[in-house]
C-alpha cells in the first residue's frame, strides 16, 4: 500500500482506504479497483490524494484505532448532533455517552498506540473528521495523564463537540477565503460561548462538558479567545483540545489553505509550547503521532526514495523506509528496508508527493 496523488491514478489500480463522502457514508470503498468513471468521480468529490494496493510494499491495510463500524457510528452522531433541528433535543446525549465509552475502550485496549493519520479527507468531510480525530487525540492524552473513566467521558463528550457553536456561525464566513473582517472574525468567536450554551442548556451536559467548548480556543499566555484567559485559570481539559484540534485543523485540507505535513505540524506545536499550548501535553501528544505515516513516499539524505512501511513508537521520527529507487534514480531489482531508528547515518529529508513507479 501506498499514498499517491490522484492525478496518477490509473485504471485496475486497486484502492487501499475507504473514501467517505459528505455525510459520513462510504463513497468508495477499499478493495475497488478503480476505473476512469470512479477517478472522475473521486476528483470531482475534491479528492487530492488516495491509497492504493502495491506490491513493492507488502502493507496490505493499516490497523484503525478505532473500528469502522464506531467510526461510522461517530460520523451518524457528530451529522445528527450538529443538525440545528436537533440542537433542542436531548435524545442524541445518550447516545454520544455511548459512543464516548466505547471510544474509549478500543483505546485503552491498545498499548503503543501510533496514529498514522491516512484517513482520505476533503473540504466536505472536514467537520465529521475533524471531531472524530481530536476526540481520539484528546482521549489519548487523557489516558497517557491517568484520567479515570469519568473524566475520560466528559473530556471525549466535550472534545466531540467543542465546535458546535459553529453551528449557528453563517457558512459563508466560516468557509470564507480571503481575509476576515473584524465584525466576521469576532462572530466566529461567538462560536465558543455559543457551544457551552448549547452544551449546557439544550443537551444538558455537565459543567466539565460544556467548559470544553468555552475554553478551548484559550490560549496560556492570554492571546485565546473568547476571555483571553491564561495559565491555571483555563481547565486542562480544554488545553488538551486546543492541542488536538490545531493539530487536526492544520494536518486538514480547507477551503482557505492546503494541509501540511504531519512533521510540520508538530514542529509548529513544538514551538508554540508555553506560549499557546501546555508544554506537558504537547509532550504526551507527540508521542503518539505518526510524523511520516505507513504508505508516504519520502527522500533519504542519500538521495534514495521509497516508502514508510512501519512506525517505531519509540522514534516517531526514524521509521522503516523500504527503499524502491537508489541514490541515482534507478529502480533496485531487490527488496531493500531501512531501519532509521538503527541506522542514524540515514535520515528522511522530505515527504514526496509521489513515487512514479
Ligand atoms: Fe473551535
Amino acid at each position: 500500500m501506498r499514498r499517491i496523488i490522484l492525478k496518477n491514478a490509473k485504471e485496475n489500480m486497486i484502492l487501499a482506504k475507504d473514501i467517505y463522502s459528505e455525510d459520513g457514508k462510504i463513497l468508495v470503498a477499499s478493495g475497488q479497483k478503480l476505473t476512469s468513471s470512479i477517478i472522475k468521480r473521486l476528483k470531482d468529490f475534491g479528492v487530492y490524494d488516495i491509497y492504493i494496493v502495491d506490491d513493492n510494499t507488502d502493507i496490505v491495510e493499516i490497523e484503525d484505532v478505532i473500528t469502522k463500524e464506531i467510526k461510522e457510528e461517530a460520523f451518524r452522531v457528530v451529522n445528527t448532533a450538529f443538525s440545528l433541528e436537533y440542537i433542542n433535543s436531548q435524545e442524541i446525549t445518550p447516545e454520544i455517552r455511548l459512543l464516548i465509552s466505547k471510544i474509549i475502550s478500543q483505546l485503552i485496549e491498545q498499548k503503543e498506540v501510533v496514529l498514522n493519520l491516512c484517513d482520505i479527507r476533503t473540504v466536505g468531510n472536514y467537520t465529521l473528521f475533524h471531531s472524530l480525530n481530536t476526540t481520539v487525540f484528546a482521549l489519548l492524552v487523557g489516558i497517557k495523564l491517568n484520567y479515570d473513566y469519568d473524566k475520560l467521558l466528559a473530556l471525549g463528550m466535550g472534545t466531540l463537540l467543542h465546535d458546535i457553536g459553529k453551528v449557528k456561525v453563517p457558512k459563508t464566513i466560516l468557509s470564507k477565503k480571503g481575509p476576515l473582517q473584524e465584525k466576521e472574525y469576532e462572530m466566529i468567536k461567538m462560536h465558543t460561548i455559543i457551544g457551552y450554551d448549547i452544551l449546557n442548556s439544550e443537551y444538558k451536559f455537565e459543567q466539565q462538558v460544556a467548559e470544553i467548548a468555552l475554553y478551548h480556543h484559550e490560549r496560556l499566555d492570554g492571546s485565546g479567545y473568547p476571555f483571553g484567559k491564561t495559565r491555571d485559570e483555563i481547565p486542562q481539559t480544554a488545553k488538551i483540545v486546543a492541542v488536538a484540534d490545531v493539530f487536526d485543523t492544520l494536518v486538514s485540507d480547507r477551503e482557505f489553505r492546503k494541509r501540511l505535513k504531519p512533521h510540520i505540524a508538530v514542529e509548529y506545536l513544538l514551538n508554540s509550547c508555553s506560549t499557546h499550548f501546555d508544554s506537558y501535553i504537547v509532550s504526551k501528544f507527540v508521542t503518539f503521532i505518526s510524523l511520516f505515516p505507513i504508505g508516504t513516499p519520502v527522500i533519504l539524505n542519500t538521495r534514495e526514495k521509497g516508502i514508510v512501511v512501519h512506525n517505531n513508537p519509540k522514534f516517531p521520527s526514524r521509521p522503516i523506509v523500504r527503499v524502491l529507487y537508489d541514490s541515482e534514480g534507478r529502480k533496485l531489482p531487490y527488496k531493500k528496508d531501512i531501519d532509521l531508528a538503527l541506522n542514524f547515518h540515514y535520515y528522511i529529508v522530505d515527504v514526496l508527493e509521489d513515487i512514479e513507479l
